[in-house]
């Protein structure tokens, strides 16, 4: 298999964990200059106060984080709490049509609990704070951001990720059109940007208007003009600028999905 196909099908290069830009880090870890003790230094001095320096600011820091009083009833809630495990909750999800009963952590979000626990790694991590769509998933057939969903407010939903789109070998249409558009180049955004338009066909075939639809009264299906498609998928960032081909993968999606409907 290609990796083109691999990308638009589960999020990744044929790579189980991390993303294309992983190897981005690795490669620059790989030509930093070694660290150099301070005696085979030529600049000793400097490295000794700078490590007096980081001595400083590490004593500097515990200390202000250090904010109650030993002895005090806050202190000692406080120690409780660090040393006490955290109570993991049931969960109950369907995942690509696969039904699961989880124990997890309430703090984790939708996102963390794909990745980390059921290593579903297609879903990208791009900002984590809801502003890239890099995380996008389905979810009881509304598209969201994982990162800012706790997995908890979950339980019971079915969640469709990018590795729930394709039978087998047979891709999704969204899919195949991102590959014969090229609606894409390093791939990291893909799997949120397919989701996305999955969802999209879903909402303008149910005749769900968007901020630029001009007719609210017109029933059915909306129109699904390039100006429709950019506004909808205004929440997927693209850090490579793919957004031609990503706009024709959708319109010629659409278009599919138009007929057989
Ligand atoms: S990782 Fe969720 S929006 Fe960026
Ligand atoms: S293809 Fe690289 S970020 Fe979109």
């Amino acid at each position: 298999m290609s990796d083109d196909f691999e990308i638009a099908r589960q999020g990744s290069k044929g790579k189980k964990n991390g993303a294309p830009c992983d190897r981005q880090d690795n490669e620059v870890a790989a030509t930093q200059e070694p660290w150099t003790p301070a005696s085979n230094n030529a600049i000793g001095t400097e490295a000794i106060s700078r490590r007096g320096f980081l001595q400083g600011t590490a004593l500097l820091a515990g200390g202000l984080a250090a904010t109650t009083v030993p002895g005090s009833a806050a202190h000692a809630q406080e120690q409780r709490r660090a040393v006490e495990p955290v109570r993991k909750l049931p969960l109950s999800l369907t995942i690509n049509g696969e039904h699961k009963e989880l124990q997890v952590d309430p703090r984790i979000s939708l996102l963390d609990l794909l990745r980390e626990q059921l290593e579903l790694t297609g879903t990208k991590k791009g900002c984590d704070h809801g502003q890239c769509g890099a995380c996008t998933v389905i979810a009881g057939g509304r598209r969201i951001n994982s990162c800012l969903s706790l997995a908890l407010v979950h339980d019971g939903d079915s969640i469709t990720t990018v590795e729930g789109l394709a039978k087998g070998d047979a891709l999704h249409p969204v899919q195949t059109a991102f590959l014969e558009n090229d609606g894409y180049q390093c791939g990291y955004c893909t799997p949120g940007q397919i989701c996305s338009a999955v969802a999209l066909l879903d909402e303008v075939k149910k005749g769900e208007p968007s901020y630029v639809t001009e007719n609210l009264q017109h029933p059915g299906p909306v129109e699904l003009s390039v100006e429709e498609i950019k506004e909808r998928m205004s929440g997927n960032l693209c850090r490579c600028g793919a957004y031609p081909g990503i706009v024709a993968a959708v319109q010629q999606a659409y278009r599919e999905h138009s007929q057989q409907s």
